[in-house]
């Protein structure tokens, strides 16, 4: 890969890369015959939607652009979920959906008869709070499971008399999770709610499946789908947005100065807080080609951003020679919730968004100026 052709800031996702994840994904599906949505909230670059399309069933959203983006650009199904529906929300995506999936029998039996006003055919499910966290306490804010969750139903708050108008169940708990957090999951959704599940005709395993990371265990979870499947005779869905690009993505960021205090700081043209969120969120640091842990190499900087924040700080890295300005700094595994997340803050330029073909060629996707910025703004 040849990240000196592209401009500055870029994202760039590598087609080889992503289909060698979406290859995973295909082997689960013909093991199981379950269907795997995207989950748009995670990537959305809908420039790779018709190569994802000869993979996937469709997509998931969380709200009617993704919904939206999803049935005009990757087509297949397209399945919408939201913590709270609007009545206009509901009438903007009957066209667009096949799948609705509510977070409470209220917001069910409220949109109930402007569905079928619709005339449209549309699959009701419910997302289910199983009450029971695989997540370590220090991430409760990815915890939908965690204490006073807003986030699923919870079996006291179960209304039997949905029942008759459910298609399906939903449950999302996991984040970067491996199967066996997934098996112990179901398990306990099972006890809790697996009574309800038997004449329905799907489940949905919501996403938080590191499927393609290389430690996680596909045979477990092909296991634990073919066991429902059998057990309830229902079609299951999983839907990924991490898993689908995981690895298969880069931010490639320029030095623009060098300063010192107390140590090397190295301000990039890139941005924590704008371009890669999920580093303050999470937080976490993003690992950086030809770069190793803070003095484990001869020469130690702190990355910054350039925008006012004192916290804009990326991460502290070694390299084997000192850096220069103009020298190039590519972070790794910046496709998912990186793109989709980013924001002009202190009128920082959004990240150009290229791709690298199966051929190695760098293709410009889009690029942003000045008026994206100013378009938010009124
Ligand atoms: C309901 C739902 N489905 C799917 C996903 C995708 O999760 P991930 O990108 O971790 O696979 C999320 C993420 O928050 C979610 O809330």
């Amino acid at each position: 890969m040849n990240f000196d052709v592209l401009p500055s800031p870029a994202y760039v996702v590598d087609e080889t890369l992503l289909r060698k994840n979406l290859e995973i994904l295909q082997h689960v599906k013909q093991e199981t015959g379950c269907k795997i949505l995207l989950a748009q909230k995670g990537f959305s670059m809908f420039y790779f939607y018709p190569l994802m399309r000869e993979y996937l069933d469709g997509t998931t959203a969380s709200g009617s652009f993704e919904a939206r983006l999803g049935y005009e650009e990757f087509g297949g199904e397209t399945h919408i979920f939201s913590p709270a529906f609007t009545k206009q929300e509901i009438e903007t995506v009957l066209p667009m959906v096949e799948h609705i999936v509510f977070n409470t029998p209220t917001q069910l039996k409220q949109y109930k008869p402007l569905i079928e006003s619709s005339g449209k055919r549309i699959e009701i499910g419910l997302r289910v709070n199983p009450e029971f966290s695989t997540q370590a306490s220090e991430h409760a804010i990815y915890d939908p499971s965690a204490k006073f969750s807003r986030l699923g139903t919870t079996l006291s708050h179960f209304d039997e008399r949905i029942l008759s108008d459910l298609d399906g169940l939903h449950f999302h708990t996991l984040c970067q999770q491996n199967s066996d957090d997934l098996e112990k999951t179901v398990a306990v959704f099972e006890e809790k709610f697996g009574r309800y599940l038997h004449g329905m005709k799907w489940v949905n395993f919501g996403g938080g499946h590191h499927i393609t990371r290389a430690d996680y265990d596909i045979d477990r979870l092909i296991r634990v789908i073919n066991r429902i499947k059998k057990t309830y005779d229902v079609q299951v869905y999983l839907e990924p947005g991490e898993a689908v690009a995981l690895n298969t993505g880069f931010l490639v960021a320029t030095v623009i100065d060098i300063n010192f205090n107390e140590m090397n700081i190295a301000i990039l043209d890139t941005s924590a807080s704008c371009h890669m969120p999920d580093v303050l969120e999470m937080p976490y640091r993003p690992e950086v080609i030809g770069a190793g842990l803070p003095n484990e190499k001869a020469y130690t900087y702190r990355f910054g951003g350039p925008t006012c924040l004192a916290g804009d700080i990326i991460g502290d890295y070694s390299f084997d020679k000192p850096l220069t300005i103009g020298d190039r700094v590519v972070f790794t595994d910046m496709a998912h919730y990186s793109m989709v997340k980013n924001n002009t803050f202190n009128g920082m330029p959004l990240p150009t968004i290229a791709a690298f073909t199966q051929e190695g060629e760098a293709v410009i996707v889009k690029q942003f100026g000045y008026a994206d910025f100013k378009e938010r703004l009124s």
